[in-house]
């Protein structure tokens, strides 16, 4: 590579949003240093895998993607490749020892020294590696080494200029005997407030108009301000909803015991939080439930269900399920079933269990159920929530709805006929909305009427723009029907 040369940034990136958050301020921060991102692995200086642990499937993901990389590291002994995040918080050993061509191993809480990182190794030909501290030392020291540089952003890297993720509090205390995310993330730490609003008002001044709050068990958040008051999740979007262009706020994920009368009620009195939980029940048998350690039963979770729905009319609510945790019979799957079909959810994301080495699950259970029964149940739960979903979404029919545009569907990507383009968007209570319309309507807010609907999308038309910033775009009549991948 000559001096003069922009040096390239490949990276690629598994698991949650928190995830997805980390490598935009990571390609910010090396974009300060002069990289340029490139598609092309093959083609890059430094080659970045930002992992996930939750599963095994992500991690076999990785190390088979380092594997394609091996010859590659051979004959371009010069490029970089870097192992960061959850599975390099975890297995820093067992990377080394897969695959002994990675130059760097960086765990979560350590993403900032990442320029330093590469230095060093262009330096000193060596492979290096940053680690945040296991849950074993104290908590101040633990807490300490898991950092958060978040308000280190580019604007240019969000996924969209007009959305934004803004982390209130990173790390978890919940151990969940399934979940390896505690003991990879680091202790439950939540952002001061100020910070926060600070971080809000710098994206809303770059254009951005939709603000999803990140915390693995967001409505945990918790945080004594210097004047002496505790600042909850309803406090917080309290504090940021009248920054001047959020259109539209969200925030993921919810913990079933934490969901407060407070906070319910911020949701139902400030119009520009979506209508909107997340809300993971995981199962529907108090047996696993207790097995997994979730803290609640299934009938404390229906009555937060119903109180949702009191307080805050037209609430959707979407969850996540494990299926075949271990011990789980057909009976306590049927009655995972029977809370899918009573409880109206938008949609659930459904995953087989997968055992993790260093949680207390694997320690204490053997993986029983066999593959093909976690495959037959993960489908067998997903037809029963799509045809929930069906019914449900019917109620949209004739129905208006507020849409923030967020580009060309997945289809209309692929065509390239003229003509109306077919767009997708977001209602306030997070449906897709599916319809035809300009490209420049992105990032507005837009009203459509439903005409069609199926288990995942609603169908419409545009009726009405609002002014918010620009131009107002003529009005699109056609009708419009396509249909997205579930993502799980
Ligand atoms: N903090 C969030 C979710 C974290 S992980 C919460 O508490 O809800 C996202 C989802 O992955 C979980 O909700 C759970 O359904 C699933 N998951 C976590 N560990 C898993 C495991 N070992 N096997 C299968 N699914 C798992
Ligand atoms: Fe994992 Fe449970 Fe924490 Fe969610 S609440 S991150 S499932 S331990
Ligand atoms: Fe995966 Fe880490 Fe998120 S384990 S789900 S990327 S917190």
């Amino acid at each position: 590579m000559t001096p003069n040369q922009a040096k390239k940034l490949y990276i690629e990136t598994v698991g949650c949003q928190m995830n997805v958050l980390d490598s935009e301020l990571v390609v910010g921060s090396l974009r300060r240093q002069g990289y340029v991102l490139t598609s092309e692995e093959t083609d890059a200086d430094v080659i970045l895998f930002n992992t996930c642990s939750v599963r095994q499937h992500a991690e076999d993901k990785i190390y088979s993607a380092l594997g394609r990389l091996r010859r590659h590291k051979r004959s371009h002994p010069e490029t970089l490749i870097g192992v960061l995040g959850c599975m390099a918080q975890k297995d820093q050993e067992l990377i080394r020892r897969r695959a002994p061509h990675v130059d760097i191993v960086c765990g979560t809480g350590q993403l900032a020294r990442l320029p330093e990182l590469i230095d060093e190794v262009r330096r000193t030909g060596k492979p290096t590696m940053a680690l945040s501290l296991d849950r074993t030392e104290s908590r101040h020291e633990v807490e300490a080494s898991f950092e958060s540089y978040d308000p280190l952003r580019d604007p240019s890297m969000r996924p969209s200029p007009f959305q934004a993720s803004v982390r209130i509090m990173i790390g978890c205390d919940k151990f969940c005997t399934y979940c390896i995310v505690p003991s990879v993330r680091g202790p439950e730490q939540s952002r001061p407030p100020a910070h926060i609003a600070a971080e809000v008002r710098q994206l809303a001044a770059e254009g951005c108009k939709e603000i999803t709050l990140l915390g693995q068990t967001v409505n945990s958040y918790k945080h004594q301000a210097g004047d002496g008051r505790q600042y909850r999740l309803g406090d917080l979007l309290a504090l940021i909803h009248d920054t001047q262009g959020i259109e539209r706020i969200k925030f993921i994920t919810n913990f079933p015991r934490d969901m407060s009368d407070d906070l319910l009620d911020a949701v139902r009195d400030l119009p520009r939080v979506s209508k909107y939980l997340h809300v993971p029940a995981q199962s529907g048998c108090n047996d696993v439930l207790r097995r997994m350690k979730r803290l609640y039963t299934v009938e404390f979770y229906r009555d937060m269900l119903a109180r949702s729905r009191d307080k805050v009319p037209g609430v959707a609510i979407s969850s996540d399920f494990i299926v075949g945790f271990p011990g789980e019979s057909e009976e306590s799957f049927q009655r995972t079933c029977d809370l899918v079909r009573d409880a109206g959810f938008k949609n659930s994301y459904i995953f087989k269990y997968s055992p993790r080495p260093g949680t207390k699950g694997h320690e204490m259970f053997a993986d029983d159920i066999p593959e093909e029964v976690k495959r037959r149940r993960n489908n067998d739960l997903l037809a029963v929530q799509n045809q929930r979903s069906q019914e449900d979404n019917r109620r949209f029919q004739g129905q208006r709805v507020r849409v923030l545009v967020e580009g060309p569907s997945k289809t209309a990507l692929k065509s390239d006929s003229p003509g109306p383009r077919q767009l997708t968007g977001r209602s306030c209570t997070d449906h897709i909305v599916v319809f035809d319309g300009n490209e420049r309507r992105t990032g507005r807010m837009i009203e459509v009427d439903i005409e069609e609907t199926s288990a995942l999308t609603l169908f419409g038309r545009v009726v009405t723009e609002e002014r918010i910033g620009g131009d107002v775009a003529a009005a699109s009549v056609r009708e419009s029907r396509v249909s997205l991948p579930v993502v799980i």
